[in-house]
């Protein structure tokens, strides 16, 4: 086979590939849900590819905050952030608000979704982990 020829087959295996995974996420119904919250309530700001908007709002994509510590994360959707933080060299301070509104379940499947997505394949979030930060929120 040619050189081309080679490279063409790879490409297209590549491809096969690519369609594959997402074809699974597209029937995995927690990310079916995350992705139209996120759409909804996060996309305006972080960017529907989660790579924000430099020196206004930080990137959800290889972040530490999204792949890292998940009582941390759930903390951040539940009550929000205002305090100065670095994220990639970067720093960032404005206000992001709380999201205490959304359901158990809503906030399970938008941070699976973001961890899943943008946290390089980080473990999902549960409704029971969401659960245990609630009843720690300051009343
Ligand atoms: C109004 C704009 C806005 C919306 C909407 C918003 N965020 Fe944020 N987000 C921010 C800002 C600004 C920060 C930085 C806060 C700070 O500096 O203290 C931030 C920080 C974060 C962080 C930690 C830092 C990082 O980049 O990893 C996470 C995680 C996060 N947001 C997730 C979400 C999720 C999930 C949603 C949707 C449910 C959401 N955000 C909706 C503006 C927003």
């Amino acid at each position: 086979m040619s050189r081309v020829g080679i490279q063409l087959t790879f490409l297209v295996w590549g491809l096969v590939l690519v369609a594959e995974i997402s074809a699974q996420q597209e029937k995995n119904p927690v990310l079916l849900r995350g992705a139209a919250l996120y759409q909804k309530h996060c996309a305006a700001c972080h960017q529907a590819d989660g790579k924000g908007v430099t020196r206004l709002i930080p990137p959800l994509v290889g972040t530490d905050y999204v792949s890292g510590d998940k009582s941390r994360l759930i903390r951040i959707l539940l009550q929000g952030l205002n305090e100065p933080i670095v994220v990639q060299e970067e720093e960032y301070y404005s206000p992001m608000a709380s999201f205490q509104y959304l359901s158990d379940i809503e906030s399970a499947d938008v941070l699976t979704y973001i961890r899943t997505r943008f946290g390089g394949g980080a473990s999902p979030v549960s409704v029971k982990e969401v659960q245990q930060q609630r009843k720690k929120l300051p009343k």
